[in-house]
């Protein structure tokens, strides 16, 4: 059952399944049964009982205190683990509340992205190492949202360093080659300066987002989206378009073992 669920996993890198009621404890179980679940980083917004499941959305208690992580960028094209050096980690969003409109989540195909990007392009950006930096990424999340969460301890800041990866990969399960950057992570890239990297990222992000090759995900109660992110990159949407709604999602994140097909 597990197996044929990875294998569907990374044939088509994402699946949705429709299940009412998934609990914490199911999420955990699924979790845990793909692989090495992470605990969230965001502390304060963890399920109770559960480290490993993340509240993420507008959410707020009685007296308006956020009771889930709400990034309030909107449209942030990444990959869940490109800051922790997990790059072919699996993630989990489970809906329970969704707002009348918005809040979707984008999806795009690395693979796809390389596969039809020009030739010349793909000559220039296949030497090139990347440095991905989650504390940078942090930083500037909790200046354009403030309040959004805790700063992060040193000792928490310590845990985790910045990564340097190839740009161009290959992916360990499946083989197929794609370019991996996410974009609010990349701080550096080999041999360009702040004005090259941004213009070459803004160029490969826009070309693997273009909508013509993406999927957008609009949300009902009850929705399970796993996905493979080496695979495929993602993103929210505007999030003022559901101002007086409430949205909340349960988040984890797991590492599959090396042998995972
Ligand atoms: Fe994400």
């Amino acid at each position: 059952m597990v197996k044929a669920f990875i294998d569907l996993l990374y044939r088509y890198a994402l699946r949705l399944v429709r299940i009412p009621n998934f609990t914490p404890a199911h999420q955990a179980a699924l979790a845990r049964a793909l692989g090495r679940p992470k605990d969230e980083t965001r502390k304060e917004f963890a399920v109770p009982d559960f480290p490993m499941i993340c509240r993420l959305g507008n959410a707020t208690d009685a007296a308006g205190r956020p009771t889930a992580f709400f990034n309030r960028q909107g449209e942030e094209w990444h990959s869940d683990g490109a800051g922790s050096g997990d790059v072919n980690g699996i993630t989990m969003l489970y809906a329970l509340d969704v707002p009348r409109q918005g809040g979707e989540t984008m999806y795009a195909s690395l693979h796809t992205a390389w596969e039809t990007l020009d030739p010349a392009t793909q000559a220039r950006i296949r030497p090139l190492r990347t440095l991905h930096s989650f504390n940078w990424h942090n930083d500037k999340i909790l200046r354009l949202s403030p309040g959004a969460a805790k700063p992060l301890s040193a000792a928490e800041r310590a845990a985790i360093p910045d990564r340097r990866y190839n740009l161009v990969q290959t992916h360990p399960i499946t083989g197929r080659t794609l370019y991996y950057v996410s974009p609010n992570l990349v701080h550096e890239i080999t041999g360009l300066d702040e004005t090259e990297r941004d213009e070459l990222v803004a160029q490969l992000i826009g070309h693997a987002s273009a909508s013509h090759r993406g999927y957008r995900h609009l949300w009902s109660p009850g929705d399970l989206l796993v996905w493979d992110n080496n695979a495929l990159m993602h993103s929210a949407t505007d999030v003022s378009a559901y101002v007086d709604d409430r949205r909340l999602l349960h988040r984890s994140f797991t590492v599959p073992p090396a042998n995972a097909i």
